[in-house]
C-alpha cells in the first residue's frame, strides 16, 4: 500500500508536479509516424496533462505546439498545413515546426511584430515509425533511448496503441504483475499441461502454458541501471525452473516474453510504453518485435485482429482518437458470463481488453492506501518505490533520474528461460538480455 500522499505524488503528471517533472526528463512517444502526413491535417494530442497540436510540414519534419494561436487563441488544429508551416485560419498567422511566426499577413508589410511572436513548442524526433517529443527544460535534449525495436528499420515491429481510462501507473502495474496471467488471462480449455518440455518452447502461447503450470511464482527483484528487473520463477518439476525475467525501464517502459523455439531461436517479445495522457487516461503503445525474422503482412494483420477483436471507435480527431476500443466500460467490454462459465476464466475477449476491464474497474485513480499487497506484488512495490524516490531526488537536489543520459541501458530484451533448479538466473541469462552489440548505433 501507499500513503495517500505517496499515491498522489506517484499518479499526478501535470506541469509542476514531482512526477510530472520526472517524466519530463525523458522523451515521450507521442504519435505513430503514420498518424500525421505531410501537409495533412494537424492532430490534437494530449500528453502529461498538456493539450498539444502535432503537424507534419511539407518537407516531413514534425512540429508539436500548444493549441492556442498566440494572436487571439483560436485552435491551431484547424490550421492550414502547407508550404512548411501551420497557418491559423482566423487571421492567417503562420508558424513553423519550431513555433517561430513566419507570416503575419493581417499586419502592415513593414511591421516587425511578427519577429516578436512565437507559439510554444516542443522538439520532436522520429525513428522507425515513432514520433517522440521532449517536454523538459533542457535546451539541448538528451538522446533518444536505444531501444532495439526502435532502431531496426529492416525489421520494423508491429505497433499499435490502446487507450485506458485510468491512471498510467494503474495500467503499468498490470504489466509487472506476473501472477495475474494465471487467472485473468486463463483459458479454461487450455491443453493438458501435465507434461513439461525439458527444453525449448515453441511459441508465445507455450510460454504462457508453462507459466500457468505454477500459479504462485516466486519473485526475485534486482535494481538495474535502467530501472528494475524481476525473475518470476515457477517450478516445473524434474529439477527444472521456468524463469520469466522482465524489466521495468524508467520512466514508463515494460517488456514481456522472449523465449526460445525448439531450434533454440528467439521468439517474439513485446513491450509497452505507458504514456500518460493526463492523470486519468493512458495511451498504451504496444510493440511486438521478433529478432532476426521480420513479420509478414499476414502476421501483422492477424496480430492486430487478435489484440482487439471488436475493433476501434471512429477517430473523431480527439487525443487518442482511433485507439479507443468499441469494447469499453459503457458496454461492460462485451463481458459474457456464458463464456466465463465455459471457456475463459474472465469472459471478456482478448488480453488487452481483459486488462482494461479490471484496471478501469478500480476507478480512474485507485486509493492505494486500501490495498493488501502480498509477496506476489513485490515487483510492483519496488517499482513504485524507485519512481517515488527518483521524483523526490529530482525535486530535492536535481538528481538526474536513471537512463536520461544513458541511452544504451535501454538495449535489452526480456527473457524466458528454463534453468536447472537453483541456477544463478541473473548471470545465466545475461547474454540473452543485453543486445547493445547487436544494434547499429549509426541509425
Ligand atoms: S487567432 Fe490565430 S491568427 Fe488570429
Ligand atoms: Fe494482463
Amino acid at each position: 500500500m501507499l500513503t495517500t500522499a505517496e499515491n498522489q505524488l506517484m499518479t499526478r503528471v501535470g506541469p509542476g508536479t514531482p512526477m510530472g517533472n520526472l517524466l519530463r526528463q525523458y522523451w515521450v512517444p507521442a504519435l505513430l509516424s503514420s498518424e500525421i502526413e505531410a501537409d495533412g491535417p494537424a492532430r490534437k494530442v494530449k500528453l502529461l496533462g498538456e493539450d498539444l497540436v502535432a503537424f507534419r510540414v511539407t518537407s516531413g519534419s514534425v512540429g508539436m505546439v500548444v493549441p492556442h494561436c498566440p494572436h487571439r487563441g483560436a485552435s491551431l488544429h484547424f490550421g492550414r498545413n502547407e508550404h512548411e508551416g501551420l497557418t491559423c485560419v482566423y487571421h492567417g498567422w503562420k508558424f513553423d515546426v519550431n513555433g517561430t511566426c513566419v507570416d503575419m499577413p493581417n499586419e502592415p508589410e513593414d511591421s516587425q511584430f511578427k519577429d516578436k511572436v512565437t507559439v510554444a513548442s516542443y522538439p520532436c524526433k522520429e525513428r522507425n515509425g515513432m514520433i517522440w517529443t521532449y517536454m523538459g527544460l533542457r535546451a539541448d535534449p538528451p538522446p533518444l533511448p536505444t531501444f532495439e525495436w526502435n532502431m531496426s528499420p529492416d525489421n520494423p515491429p508491429i505497433i499499435w496503441r490502446n487507450f485506458r481510462a485510468c491512471n498510467w501507473m494503474q495500467a503499468l502495474e498490470g504489466d509487472i504483475d506476473t501472477s495475474h496471467i494465471n487467472y485473468l488471462h486463463r483459458s479454461l480449455n487450455a491443453k493438458d499441461l501435465s507434461t513439461v518440455p525439458g527444453r525449448g518452447m515453441s511459441s508465445a502461447a507455450s510460454l504462457q502454458d508453462l507459466a500457468r503450470k505454477d500459479g504462485a511464482p516466486r519473485l526475485e527483484i534486482e535494481d538495474m541501471p535502467f530501472g528494475v528487473m524481476y525473475s518470476a520463477m515457477r517450478r516445473m518439476g524434474d529439477g527444472i525452473d521456468y524463469h520469466r525475467i522482465h524489466p521495468f525501464l524508467f520512466p514508463f517502459h515494460t517488456m514481456i516474453g522472449g523465449g526460445l523455439d525448439k531450434n533454440g531461436d528467439l521468439t517474439a517479445f513485446n513491450g509497452k510504453v505507458w504514456v500518460p495522457v493526463d492523470d486519468e487516461h493512458t495511451l498504451v503503445l504496444e510493440y511486438h518485435f521478433r529478432p532476426g525474422k521480420p513479420w509478414t503482412d499476414q502476421e501483422r494483420q492477424q496480430m492486430m485482429e487478435a489484440r482487439n477483436p471488436w475493433g476501434f471507435e471512429d477517430d473523431r480527431g480527439e487525443p487518442g482518437g482511433g485507439w479507443k476500443s468499441k469494447a469499453n466500460a459503457g458496454n461492460q467490454y462485451f463481458w459474457d458470463y456464458e463464456v466465463q462459465r465455459e471457456k475463459l476464466y474472465f469472459g471478456v475477449l482478448s488480453n488487452p481488453l481483459q486488462d482494461s476491464a479490471v484496471q478501469e474497474s478500480m476507478g480512474a485513480i485507485y486509493d492505494r492506501s486500501n490495498e493488501h499487497l502480498g509477496t506476489a506484488d513485490a515487483m510492483i512495490i519496488r517499482v513504485r518505490r524507485r519512481l517515488i524516490e527518483a521524483a523526490r531526488a529530482l525535486a530535492e537536489d536535481g538528481s538526474i533520474p536513471p537512463g536520461v543520459d544513458e541511452p544504451e541501458v535501454y538495449a535489452i530484451r526480456p527473457v524466458g528461460a528454463l534453468l536447472p533448479e537453483g541456477a544463478d538466473w541473473l548471470n545465466e541469462t545475461m547474454g540473452r538480455r543485453d543486445v547493445l552489440d547487436q544494434i547499429d548505433l549509426a541509425r
